[in-house]
């Protein structure tokens, strides 16, 4: 971030709430996609029902959306079908994907990825520039936490930023660190290509599957 972006913000540390609202609130949000990644709607209709109209009958994961932000990818499922809660602890972020969300509403939640006890079982954790929000210091606990909410055989699916950039947010990562942190208690089980990334994130998104042990 340039001297002169960073001088528009006051808060600097994004491991607090108010960092992020007040970038919401400034209406600077280059990570936002403004509706949903192909890759995403690739996979979510690869699973079986997923694009089965709501009110079928169910065969698909519940969905958690950490760090949601505007939550356009909460009401791509929601309209699909899939039960599923977002969750952020940015007042405005919430207050932005209610907006988004319409008569979805109700399935965002103002709070701490790191505390806060999920509505249902989770069978599918959705990432999408949460990893990368993080300061770097918290990515063993966003490990452990993500063993903690999926039983075996759950999915953490999603996009990573994968490139070298050790300034953020974002914060980059690389695919051995991401090995380091998560093979304990998850499998590498698929990858697929991103061809509609935000240009902050041209080139270096890559979908990752990662089943739990
Ligand atoms: C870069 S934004 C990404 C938003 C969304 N995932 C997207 O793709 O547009 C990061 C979001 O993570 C949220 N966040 C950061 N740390 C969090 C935490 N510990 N618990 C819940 N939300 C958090 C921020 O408030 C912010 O809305």
């Amino acid at each position: 971030m340039s001297d002169k972006l960073r001088d528009q913000f006051d808060i600097h540390d994004p491991s607090r709430p108010d960092f992020w609202s007040e970038r919401f609130d400034k209406g600077y949000t280059p990570w936002d996609h403004q509706g949903v990644p192909g890759v995403f709607v690739e996979f979510a209709t690869a699973i079986e029902g997923g694009d089965a109209p709501a009110g079928s009958p169910v065969s698909r994961p519940s969905v958690l959306i950490p760090g949601c932000g505007r939550a356009h990818e909460a009401r791509w499922l929601a309209d699909h079908g899939f039960a599923v809660e977002a969750v952020d602890f940015s007042r405005a972020a919430v207050a932005a994907a209610r907006d988004q969300l319409g008569p979805h509403a109700h399935i965002v939640r103002e709070a701490d990825f790191f505390d806060f006890a999920p509505a249902r079982p989770v069978g599918w954790v959705y990432e999408r520039t949460f990893f990368c929000a993080l300061p770097p210091a918290r990515r063993a606990d966003y490990a452990a936490r993500m063993a903690e909410l999926l039983p075996p055989g759950g999915l953490l699916a999603g996009l990573f930023f994968v490139t070298e950039k050790p300034v953020g947010p974002p914060f980059g990562t690389s695919l051995d660190e991401l090995h380091r942190l998560l093979d304990a208690d998850f499998e590498l089980v698929g990858e697929r290509p991103v061809e509609d990334s935000m240009p902050i994130f041209k080139g270096v998104e890559r979908w990752l599957e990662w089943r739990r042990r």
